[in-house]
């Protein structure tokens, strides 16, 4: 029988556990996808732990809402796609029912679309979340024009990456920020075309001498907290901020510049499919001229999940960690 990630309680990593499940058929309008891998997000560790925004109802629920595989079974009035075909899992907003963490799952026939040709099962695991969601608040919220100054924040996170390559696939440039300067060479190879590091700079200094005193066009802030004050201040009076992550549980200031503020989640156009055919465009593009390439920091067996949420955990990784089926 198919063997599927589920936990009972919230806790750690260690309240996950693999179950054997009967296969199940899908419904009018769904695909079966035998799932080759999967990627771990922040958003499992707080479905797992009970700090999830949306409920998780307990107990057996399951995770992932990322992944690929091929296309196993068609439910009726399915068209468009065949057994067989390779597609990646595109943000499965029902993750605790339907999640990727397992050898199958069913899904909407539009909650799939074509394996980017030119990427492998594990890069291709690992590219749906961090990129519509990086492009989904640059491109389709903020509307990022080439030579914008994009202040990046987490630039060594899954998006932080992503946000990078995208910028530079439309001319923007973007300029990255960690709180380590051990990390400014890795991010000035993965594409700043310069590195804030919050340990020995100030940022809103940095910001400044990088922008020619402008001051950045966008910031894409996926830590928010109190930090968000200083990125504030680093943008351009008239710029716009993106709020897309909560990587700080700590408060976040009410903010009072003249900034043009917007709070993004990318659900909101990956549930709608005008949106996926122009994000699933972008993404094949750039993975076609080679602008595009998930980082990937570690894959791990099924078996070994509850390894891989620790290794989250631990907060030392430099991209996706991925889970093969
Ligand atoms: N809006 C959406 O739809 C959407 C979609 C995907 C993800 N997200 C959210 O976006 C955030 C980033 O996701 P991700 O997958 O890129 O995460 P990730 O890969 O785990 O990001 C890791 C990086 O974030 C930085 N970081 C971690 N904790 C931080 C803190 N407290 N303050 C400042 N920086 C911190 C670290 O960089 P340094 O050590 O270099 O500073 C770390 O290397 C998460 O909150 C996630 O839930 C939102």
């Amino acid at each position: 029988m198919p063997r599927v990630v589920v936990f009972d309680e919230f806790g750690g990593p260690e309240v996950m556990h693999v179950v054997e499940e009967p296969m199940i058929e899908p419904a009018p309008g769904e695909v079966r996808v035998r799932i080759e891998a999967f990627a771990v997000n922040p958003l499992d560790q707080l479905m797992r732990s009970g700090a999830s925004p949306a409920p998780v109802p307990l107990p057996h629920a399951r995770l992932g809402v990322e992944g690929t595989g091929v296309v196993d079974a068609l439910g009726s009035a399915v068209t468009g796609l065949e057994i067989g075909d390779p597609v990646i899992l595109t943000a499965i907003p029902d993750a605790s029912v339907r999640g990727s963490y397992a050898e199958y799952t069913t899904v909407p026939a539009s909650r799939v679309v074509a394996r980017p040709a030119g990427l492998g099962v594990v890069e291709a695991a690992a590219v749906w979340v961090a990129y519509s969601t990086a492009y989904g608040a640059l491109v389709e919220k903020a509307g990022m024009r080439p030579g914008d100054h994009v202040l990046i924040t987490a630039a060594s996170g899954a998006v932080g990456r992503a946000a990078m390559q995208i910028a530079n696939q439309i001319g923007a440039e973007p300029i990255a920020v960690t709180r380590h300067t051990a990390k400014k060479d890795d991010l000035l190879a993965a594409g700043a075309a310069a590195v804030i590091a919050t340990d020995q700079e100030d940022l809103v200094e940095g910001v400044r001498r990088h922008t020619g005193g402008a001051g950045a066009d966008i910031v894409l802030d996926v830590v928010m907290g109190p930090g968000q004050q200083d990125l504030l201040k680093a943008a351009r009076p008239g710029g716009t901020l993106v709020a897309a992550g909560f990587l700080d549980p700590r408060p976040t200031p009410f903010p009072r510049l003249p900034l043009t503020i917007f709070s993004y989640r990318s659900f909101e156009h990956t549930l709608d499919a005008v949106a996926v055919k122009r994000m699933a465009a972008f993404l094949n593009a750039g993975v076609r001229l080679g602008a595009l390439r998930p980082v990937i920091d570690k894959v791990f067996a099924l078996d070994d999940v509850v390894e891989a949420h620790r290794h989250l955990e631990k907060g030392l990784h430099a991209g996706k960690i991925v889970v093969t089926a």
